[in-house]
């Protein structure tokens, strides 16, 4: 079957990044989202702490611009910091306007004005939040404002498979490979088990992160890091892949799959403590549990390896049960799921992957390298987190660039023409059915390990080149296996997850200093004279550095 869609707008992915540019795109043209499971399934949905924006009478941009940069240690872009934070409050004001409703409190004067929360490397407090679910009801306002808009399509379970080069298209039919847009994308639909021909003037990735590449994470099933897979796979610059945050607090207990315990816990005067019962953040930092991320969970993973002990305890239970049931409901009645009552008992917790900092490099407009295809979210990489991502800028960061990539597309849509030249649909090739899963099960793990072991919150040389050596050999299976089957999307997840594996390793081996979350003990400190600088790779060249 043959299906071509045509579109002005293609976006993949509806999280928070997808769904806010597809609402403002849809006053400029046709809308088409892919999203490869449900539409409200993503990191977005999950959520806990909030989104950081300067809206308190004690706070200023200067600092939140002053907080970033000191957690991105050297590498943000400035201009960005400034631009971001600075349209914070009107990207809130927007997301208020389309029914997002953060917590308000009434001041002393009975004005009612926004909660705000504190979190680790915020000097004030300044994270809007809706109680410990604040994705759960962006996600639900703007699926609900996206879903009622003509102009916009969702497709629910199509998942993006490749990026649509002009080049590759004019190559195949023996054209001069004029030009390098990108048209549109392949895309498979998991219900008819087709794939589909997506063809747009410009194309929006939003895809999200890519915590899954690592054995233990907080990021729901879908962030396997497709978009930046895809976007490296179609030449475009890739950045920054080594700098991954640990987040210092995941839920440990068997049966819990991937439950954050909010860094808000700690920002309302939760205390770390080894099992024990003693504290040991003041060992690392003066700001003790409430230092920045990378520090908690070096700290705490120093503790486990040094106790030998499963997990630290994060101790709230000087706070009183109507406080915590009504500012973390969602982690207080998970807590209690597992027999954890918090009030009572201190909470099991170990550090998890969480944030990936690099992807695909944008300006700051949010476009890409390769002309007609932008990015905006977390696959992308602008210059605001540097090593570092400071606690809840990366929603913001989210609605911003969403903001600035439809202010460039809109204003060139207009002028642009679908590109005149017939694509092929997707190739088969001499696929056929597997009938063997169990290999692609069995790379899942092996490289979730892999990436665990060694690529973890400690890194060094030679177990940075062992993980280079076996993800090496499993990308080399896996493109034998995957050209000989037809596509499913274990099948596509594995092959993008162990393309990000592959950067992320390539991209640390190349960085030989620690700086921020990238820490190599065999370069245990910061070289500004060789590395202030990011890490950029691209397929088909060899590795440099953007300054
Ligand atoms: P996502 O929200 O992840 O959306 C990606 C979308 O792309 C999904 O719809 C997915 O299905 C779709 N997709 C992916 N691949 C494909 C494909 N191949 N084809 C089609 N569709 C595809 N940040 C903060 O600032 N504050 C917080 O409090 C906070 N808490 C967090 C808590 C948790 C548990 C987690 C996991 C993350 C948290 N973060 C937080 C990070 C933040 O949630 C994410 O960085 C942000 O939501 C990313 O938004 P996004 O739109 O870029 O991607
Ligand atoms: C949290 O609630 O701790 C997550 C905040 C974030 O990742 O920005």
């Amino acid at each position: 079957m043959n299906t071509e869609i045509k579109t002005d707008f293609l976006v993949i992915g509806s999280g928070i990044a997808g769904l806010c540019f597809a609402i403002k795109a849809a006053e400029a043209g046709s809308v088409a989202v892919v999203t490869k499971k449900e539409r409200l399934e993503s990191s977005t949905n999950y959520a806990q702490g909030g989104i950081a924006a300067v809206t308190g009478m004690d706070d200023s941009f200067d600092l939140h611009i002053r907080d970033t940069l000191t957690s991105g240690a050297g590498l943000c872009k400035e201009d960005v910091v400034r631009f971001v934070i600075s349209e914070g409050p009107a990207r809130i004001d927007e997301l208020v306007r389309w029914g997002v409703e953060f917590t308000r409190i009434k001041d002393e004067d009975s004005n009612s004005r926004y909660d705000l929360g504190r979190e680790g490397g915020h000097s004030r407090r300044r994270v809007l939040h809706a109680k410990d679910l604040t994705g759960r009801e962006i996600e639900r306002a703007l699926a609900e404002k996206a879903g009622g808009l003509e102009n916009v399509r969702i497709y629910e379970n199509h998942f993006g498979i490749d990026l649509i080069l002009e080049s590759t298209v004019r190559k195949k039919k023996g054209l001069h490979a004029a030009g390098n847009r990108c048209l549109g994308a392949y895309v498979f639909d998991a219900k008819s088990g087709g794939v589909i021909t997506f063809r747009a003037k410009y194309v929006v990735l939003a895809t999200g992160g890519a915590g899954k590449v690592y054995l233990v994470t907080t990021n729901p099933d879908i962030a396997t890091g497709d978009g930046i897979a895809m976007a490296y796979r179609a030449g475009a610059k890739i950045a920054n892949m080594e700098f991954i945050q640990f987040h210092p607090t995941c839920l440990f207990h068997p049966e819990a799959k991937s439950f954050l315990i909010s860094e808000a816990v700690r920002g309302e005067g939760g205390v770390l403590r080894l099992r024990g019962g003693a504290e040991f953040m003041d060992r690392y930092h003066p700001l003790k549990s409430l230092a920045p991320r990378d520090i908690v969970a070096k700290a705490i993973d120093t503790e486990l390896k040094r106790t030998g002990d499963e997990y630290v305890l994060l101790d709230i239970t000087h706070r009183s049960r109507e406080f915590l049931m009504s500012r973390f409901p969602n982690i207080y009645d998970k807590c209690l799921e597992f027999g954890i009552d918090m009030a009572k008992d201190p909470i099991p917790v170990v550090p998890a992957a969480h944030y990936i900092c690099g992807g695909v490099l944008v300006n700051e407009f949010g476009e890409t390298s390769i002309p007609g295809l932008f990015a905006c979210g977390e696959v992308s990489c602008t210059g605001l987190h540097g090593a570092n991502r400071l606690a809840s800028n990366s929603l913001l960061e989210a609605v911003v660039f969403a903001h600035r990539v439809f202010l460039r597309a809109a204003g060139l849509v207009q002028g642009t023409e679908h590109v005149p030249i017939g694509i092929d649909p997707w190739d088969p090739g001499p696929a056929r059915d597997s009938d063997e899963l169990v290999v692609v099960t069995n790379d899942w793990d092996e490289i979730r390990r892999c990436m665990w072991n060694y690529v973890g919150i400690v890194r060094s040389d030679k177990r940075l080149e062992r993980a280079r050596k076996r993800i090496e050999l499993i990308c080399e299976e896996i493109h034998e296996y995957y050209w000989n089957y037809n596509v499913n999307r274990d099948l596509l997840e594995l092959r993008n997850i162990a393309t990000i594996a592959s950067l992320i390793v390539r991209s640390a081996i190349l960085r030989k200093e620690s700086r921020g979350l990238h820490y190599n003990t065999d370069y245990p400190r910061a070289d500004d004279e060789h590395f202030l600088r990011d890490t950029v790779l691209q397929k088909g060249n060899t590795p440099y550095s953007d300054s």
